[in-house]
């Protein structure tokens, strides 16, 4: 259990996250990446792609630009339809996104909810402004997205993304054909998301610039069910939250008859993500059903994915398991008079999507506030494979060849691992410092090292240590933090 305060701090402290533009007071929603949450970072983005990449042979990265033509947003829906409800204090002008302040000042959650609905409630509760005691404004729909002119002259207008999936999809048809046609189709990608939040809080959780890894896979449903009834493990759990229950259950795949198979091997395969390589406990993930009103305008079927933070005061999203139908291609074959079908058994068919999304940024965020303990010693306990360093190197004194020893033990574990040589302090302290950001593994190298060619290797978790020959160090390492075997089983051999 970490509150935000001590994680923001340490993230500050030690390098890895804060608000952007510090030195001029900073603007509300936008963060930096220090040097360890840029590694932090860049090793998550490249699990997910090695895990979400390799689900299928057909699935690719694409980059796509981050500012987009006003029609592809008027035909996504975004320009009409992508807008929260605002409301401003009439005394100190303060503005908030009219949902979260009834939900602060009432406990109830009622996201999804039209203007005119929310304004009753604000009248028949006399709810006030928490700053000031001052009475709301009539609410607004606000459009979220940032607008701009492009060029010089300013003619052609245009917005800066909302989401990264619109590039995707401007790109299917191209895509399907340099990909020889085949189906079922993926196009993920990795990049920034703008959207003119109304107030950003609770550090990086609600940005106005975040970073979303998208996974966009084109499939002809009754066609292509088949295809994903091979692949998918009926019996493997997940927790879910249904809409209208309250109770999580852990339930096979296959006990979810009511939702389509090809569904249920995407929600079974992000569970496994962040169970097994993310390496949550099962009882901080649940997938959590959308209600109608609270889904997103183009999804047929919604489940967010949530993370239980202790810094964020419980359960939030990090990712949405998105059903969207052929809402997206249908709207650009409208508005760009570009085919976006394909043959099908003889008739044209608009390929469907399941959209899986992540904010880079709140899985960043939930790594550090599930792994971060502060109870008997402050460390961090991350996948080792997220790690901003994989190991450590301490030669145990300054003198007698050691630091040279320690060099040499430095450098070929740096050629093979991100590695980090420390000679400050005592070995406590460097254990204790490189335990703040999880570096898995120390390696000391001491008297004995010169007479025997042996180091030990320290266990993050554990604490505990064992000695090795420095010709075996490598793969030793390269089994920790790469293979299968943990620490112990070191101990028994
Ligand atoms: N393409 C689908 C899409 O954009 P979304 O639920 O609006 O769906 C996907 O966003 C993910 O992006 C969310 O689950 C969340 O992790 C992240 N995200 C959305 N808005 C964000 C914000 N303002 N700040 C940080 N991350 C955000």
């Amino acid at each position: 259990m970490v509150d935000r305060e001590e994680l923001e701090s340490v993230c500050k402290r030690r390098g890895f996250i804060w608000p952007s533009s510090e030195i001029y007071g900073g603007e509300a929603g936008f963060y930096d990446y220090g040097h360890l949450g840029a590694r932090l970072k860049d090793n998550w983005e490249d699990i997910w792609k090695d895990f979400f990449l390799g689900i299928d042979d057909n699935y690719h990265m694409i980059y796509t630009p981050n500012i987009l033509p006003y029609r592809a947003l008027k035909a996504s829906g975004h320009v009409d339809l992508f807008s929260d409800v605002l409301v401003h204090c009439m005394r100190c002008s303060e503005s908030y996104r009219a949902d979260h302040i009834v939900m602060e000042l009432t406990g109830n959650n009622i996201e999804g909810m039209g203007a005119e609905e929310i304004e009753d409630i604000l009248e028949k509760n006399d709810l006030r402004c928490p700053s000031c005691n001052g009475v709301f404004s009539e609410t607004e729909d606000f459009n979220m997205m940032f607008s701009l002119n492009i060029g010089p002259t300013g003619e052609h207008k245009g917005f800066l993304r909302p989401e990264t999936a619109q590039g995707t999809y401007m790109n299917f048809f191209r895509e399907y054909r340099a990909l020889r046609r085949q189906m079922p189709m993926g196009l993920a990608t990795i990049g920034s998301a703008f959207r003119n939040e109304i107030s950003p809080r609770q550090g990086v959780y609600r940005l106005r610039e975040f970073l979303q890894a998208e996974l966009q896979i084109f499939f002809v449903p009754g066609v292509h069910d088949t295809y994903y009834e091979e692949l998918y493990d009926e019996d493997q759990k997940v927790r879910l939250l249904r809409d209208g229950e309250d109770e999580v259950k852990f339930v096979p795949v296959k006990e979810l008859d009511e939702l389509p198979i090809f569904y249920r091997y995407h929600l079974a395969k992000v569970y496994e993500f962040y169970h097994d390589h993310m390496e949550l406990p099962h009882e901080s993930i649940r997938l959590r059903e959308l209600s109608d009103e609270e889904k997103a305008f183009y999804n047929l079927i919604h489940f967010d994915v949530e993370i239980s933070m202790s810094s964020l005061g419980g359960w939030k999203e990090v990712g949405g398991i998105h059903y969207r139908g052929d809402y997206d291609l249908t709207k650009h074959q409208e508005e760009s008079g570009t085919k976006m079908s394909i043959p099908i058994e003889g008739e044209r068919v608009i390929p469907h999507v399941m959209e899986l999304s992540f904010g880079v940024d709140r899985n960043i965020w939930a790594l550090l506030d599930c792994g971060y303990h502060s109870k008997d010693r402050d460390w961090l306990s991350i996948p080792n494979k997220c790690a901003p360093y994989h190991v450590a190197v301490f030669p145990l004194v300054r003198k007698d060849g050691i630091i040279e020893r320690s060099l040499d033990v430095f450098t070929e574990l740096n050629s093979n691992f991100r590695a980090f040589w420390d000679k400050s302090g005592s070995v406590g302290k460097r254990y204790a410092r490189m335990d703040e950001i999880g570096t898995p593994y120390c390696v000391t190298v001491d008297y004995d090292t010169l007479d025997d060619d042996t180091v030990t290797i320290r266990d993050i978790k554990s604490k505990e240590q064992i000695r090795v020959n420095i010709s075996e160090l490598v793969d030793v390492i390269d089994s920790l933090v790469f293979g299968e075997k943990v620490f112990n089983d070191h101990f028994s051999e």
